[in-house]
């Protein structure tokens, strides 16, 4: 299978090599859960039964029907498109394992949105974070990687799923069990995921929603392109910040594209808003006046 590393997102083709790209109007894709190997087909059950989603059978040699399919290979499982395309998360090789052992991450803009340094002066410890839209995972292992405890809520069972068995192997692997052992994954609708875990449950709350559509697909990553494909057009709504808001002890942070207005919500917030530039991305920062108090 030919590979490339993407962040933490591994695509691949099989077919021939040939990559097409799937074009709107979305409508949601039917995913099937196959075995890559006999020995897999108790794993796959289980996960096809968990996910509501069909088993599909192990192809045989000349089988070219291509629906969506999510693979079970071992502790790993890879999302393959009809055109052959896979993904897989991956947060042992690739770059952002490799981001990882980089001299001055704190510095990075994604490090000054979450307000590492300012919050670990002021709380004499790392901050907690919720990152509340965890997708393809690279912003909360990098999170992790700072030395964050790091709560990952995503809402799609298929995207859960994978960042799932990316945070197993993870966990397997000396090089990257110790941050892997920061990260806690929930799987549901954030603003309830938030509302439940109650107010200052976590020092930073971290949203970053899909953007809005954009007209050229190559100006978003292919794992993002992925990501569009499986969940279609953005939908956020304003209770999204509203929850944050509720639930941060310190700060919400919303990661979006630059010149894109800035998310629905916090008509009551009373705190102070800021921004960080970085090519391509704006990061809204929402701080709360007295953000020790009572904080986690
Ligand atoms: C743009 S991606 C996030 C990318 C992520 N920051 C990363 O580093 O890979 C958005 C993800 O958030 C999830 N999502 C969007 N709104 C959500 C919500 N209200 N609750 C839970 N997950 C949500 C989507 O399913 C999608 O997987």
């Amino acid at each position: 299978m030919a590979a490339d590393d993407i962040g933490n997102v591994r695509l691949g083709t099989r077919r021939g090599g040939q990559r097409t790209l799937s074009t709107p109007p979305w409508r949601a894709p039917v995913v099937r859960v196959r075995a890559s190997t006999a020995e897999d087909e108790a794993a796959a059950r289980a996960l096809a039964a968990r996910l509501s989603l069909d088993i599909a059978p192990r192809p045989t040699p000349g089988d070219d029907a291509a629906p969506w399919t999510l693979l079970v290979d071992g502790h790993r499982r890879m999302l393959a498109r009809p055109d052959g395309v896979r993904l897989e998360l991956d947060f042992v090789g690739g770059r952002t394992a490799a981001r990882q052992q980089e001299a001055g991450l704190a510095r990075q803009p994604l490090a000054r949105a979450l307000g590492v340094t300012r919050l670990r002066r002021r709380l004499h410890r790392l901050p907690t974070v919720v990152d509340a839209t965890g997708g393809l995972g690279r912003d909360a292992w990098f999170a992790a990687a700072l030395g964050c405890p790091v709560t990952v809520i995503e809402r799609s069972p298929i995207v859960h799923a994978l960042l799932e068995s990316a945070l197993d192997v993870a966990a397997r692997t000396p090089a990257t069990a110790q941050t892997a052992a920061r990260l806690t994954l929930l799987l549901g609708e954030a603003s309830q995921r938030l509302d439940r875990l109650g107010a200052r449950f976590a020092d930073v709350i971290y949203l970053d929603p899909m953007y809005p559509p954009v007209r050229r697909r190559a100006a978003v990553g292919k794992g993002m392109q992925f990501l569009h494909d499986l969940l279609g057009p953005a939908e956020t709504s304003a209770s999204l910040l509203d929850a944050a808001l509720a639930t941060a002890g310190c700060q919400v942070t919303v990661k979006r594209p630059s010149g894109a207005p800035s998310l629905d919500g916090g008509a009551t917030f009373a705190g102070q808003r800021t921004t960080i530039a970085s090519p391509g991305t704006r990061y809204d920062l929402y701080l709360h006046l007295d953000p020790i108090a009572g904080t986690r």
